[in-house]
């Protein structure tokens, strides 16, 4: 992606941080017969593009944010603005992919912007997580694969109780840690 594409983006879009090169790299890593990739929340792209550059795979990817839906199709990422999976046909995706905005917040100091809606999970930190788990299963194919970025401070333990109640079940595929959180990619199947 062109230089100049992230500078007029820049502030409005997420960037690619250790979460996101995590995230990349695992579902890279495991991606076998997978063909058709939905990214959920693609932000500048750069999850979607690498596993399009690394893998086989045909990327389709969404995000909210129109400027992310402009970066992101800067880059070449096919993408479509739209909340989590909504505009998406039944049981299409070999695998979705998402990175969600997962720091609990405060409802005091949370601020109205698209870096809000980028790291904010709500008081739980699961406030996208929730309905993301909710609705992702009717647009996966039959023996499709989820691939879901979570944090300690996001509560794994909760996101994997509620991704059960969904009728998935979770194994980690990979996980780092930092000073203040550790990062974990869960891998979902039914
Ligand atoms: C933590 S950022 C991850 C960005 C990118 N995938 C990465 O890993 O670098 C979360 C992204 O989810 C998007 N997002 C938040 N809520 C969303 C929703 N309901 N539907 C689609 N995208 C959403 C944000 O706009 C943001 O781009």
């Amino acid at each position: 992606m062109g230089l100049e594409n992230r500078r007029e983006e820049g502030p409005d879009v997420y960037q690619p941080a250790e979460d996101s090169a995590l995230l990349a790299e695992a579902v890279r890593d495991r991606l076998t017969t997978a063909e058709l990739v939905l990214e959920v929340g693609t932000g500048s792209g750069f999850v979607a593009e690498r596993i399009s550059d690394e893998t086989n795979a045909r990327v389709i990817a969404s995000d909210l944010n129109p400027h992310a839906v402009r970066q992101a199709r800067g880059g070449g990422v096919e993408t479509v603005r739209a909340d989590l999976v909504a505009p998406f046909r039944d049981e299409t995706f070999d695998a979705v992919v998402f990175n969600p905005p997962y720091l609990p917040t405060d409802p005091d100091n949370e601020w109205d912007d698209w870096m809000e809606r980028a790291l904010s999970g709500g008081e739980t930190g699961r406030a996208v997580i929730d309905p993301f788990l909710e609705t992702v299963g009717r647009v996966l194919a039959p023996d499709g694969v989820v691939y879901l970025l979570v944090s300690s401070l996001t509560g794994v333990d909760e996101v994997v109780e509620r991704a059960g109640d969904e009728g998935f079940s979770a194994v980690a595929v990979a996980d780092e840690s930092f000073p203040f959180e550790t990062l974990t990619v869960l891998e979902l199947l039914r």
